[in-house]
């Protein structure tokens, strides 16, 4: 995912030392399923749905699969009464076994193979997302079968990862794609955008709603078919970096702004960080030491080609922890296993001493982790397993 030039991360926070019940915790879990290991928490993915539902009353969510395509969260979510984004078939696949209904997704990708359409279909998929012409065209031949969103891209500097640059329609193009669609007796169900993912503030979100109402006004001003939906993407950030992120404070405006749209329009989101990002640790433990010049160098078992590839790709740092709380530390390098040098998790970190066997944990790492983790080096990935 690219990152978008105004928004820098935070200082990473580390956490040294744990209560003796915590690091029994983690060396417990680690004793019976190895290591490297992500704990998914069902209950913190429950209280992050609900603390979504009550930030955005009346808004259907939709778990953007693609932050962790993980069983688990899928089922957790989907007995909460969560519906789905998915964006490729693989990711509509993962609902079978699952039993829930394709009918309870929409199809973000706004560029898709005619295979992916029919795919989609067969899966149950009936609500598409394009964002111009050639894609529209693409729907004709299922035109009865389906509704259509319209992705227009709204461009924000207060992003972590800007996904307006590579998807979404001009706004100014929004009146013509409708008529466009009318003519071939297409129907646009409605408006979506996603402003970026990570957003430090709602004023774009707050934004892209009051021009998406304007637009879906004109536009129905003139169509005996007119829009219902509004959806407003993802992009709710999590706090990384430790700062006590306020959620009731960031929401407010966007709740507002939702609350002056007309009644009869409908309003979905697709989270995903925000839902899943606080309910993953990840447990890594140190290999090998080296001093080099005057730096002490750890290898850990996890790094940035595994579960914190969301370093590289999704620009985040995470916060860290380890146990021992020696105040006397030194400038220290975690680095992951691969023989890549990039595969560095953390430079010139404060460390106390560390031992081969002592466990680093990596907090907040849900979102846009195991889902990016490669297996370079044949290395397998971190074992992912679910606990409470
Ligand atoms: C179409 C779409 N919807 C939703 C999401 C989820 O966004 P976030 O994780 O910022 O909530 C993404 C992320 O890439 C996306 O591309």
């Amino acid at each position: 995912m690219s990152g978008e030039a105004g928004y820098r991360p935070g200082p990473r926070p580390v956490r040294y030392g744990a209560s003796p019940e915590e690091r029994q915790f983690y060396e417990s879990l680690v004793a019976e399923h190895g290591s490297p290991l992500l704990v998914v928490r069902r209950s913190r993915i429950e209280a992050q749905y609900r603390l979504l539902q009550r930030q955005l009353p009346g808004v259907a969510l939709y778990y953007a699969i693609k932050a962790l395509p993980h069983a688990s969260v899928i089922e957790t979510l989907a007995a909460l009464g969560c519906h789905f984004d998915v964006a490729s078939e693989g990711e509509l696949e993962l609902l079978r076994p699952l039993r829930i209904s394709g009918r309870r997704t929409i199809h973000t990708h706004p560029v898709k193979k005619p295979e992916h359409i029919k795919a989609a279909l067969r899966g149950g998929s009936t609500t598409f997302v394009v964002d111009n012409l050639e894609e529209m065209n693409k729907l004709l031949p299922f035109r009865h079968r389906i509704g259509v969103l319209l992705r227009v891209s709204f461009r924000g500097d207060s992003v972590a990862v800007d996904l307006s640059r590579k998807f979404g329609c001009a706004p100014e193009q929004v009146p013509e794609l409708a008529r466009a669609a009318t003519a071939q007796g297409i129907h646009i169900r409605g408006l979506s955008f996603h402003v970026g993912s990570q957003s430090a503030r709602p004023d774009s979100h707050v934004a892209a709603v009051e021009q998406c109402a304007s637009l879906i006004a004109a536009v129905n001003a003139d169509n005996d078919n007119p829009m219902s939906t509004l959806d407003i993407g993802g992009g709710f950030p999590v706090d990384y970096d430790g700062q006590g992120l306020d959620a009731d404070r960031w929401f407010r405006p966007l709740r507002e702004a939702l609350q002056r749209l007309p009644e009869d329009l409908s309003v979905i989101a697709e989270p995903g960080r925000f839902l899943v990002a606080p309910a993953v640790t990840a447990i890594a433990t140190v290999t090998g030491r080296a001093r080099r010049g005057d730096c002490q160098w750890y290898y850990l078992d996890d790094g940035v080609y595994g579960s914190y590839s969301g370093q590289l790709f999704d620009h985040m740092r995470y916060p860290l922890q380890v146990f021992n709380d020696d105040p006397q530390r030194q400038p220290s390098v975690l680095a992951g296993p691969t023989c890549d040098s990039i595969d560095i998790i953390a430079e010139d970190v404060p460390m106390p001493e560390l031992g081969e066997g002592d466990l680093v944990i990596g907090h907040m790492m849900g979102a846009y982790t195991a889902a990016t983790s490669t297996r370079f080096n044949s290395l397998n990935a971190a074992r992912i397993i679910t606990i409470d």
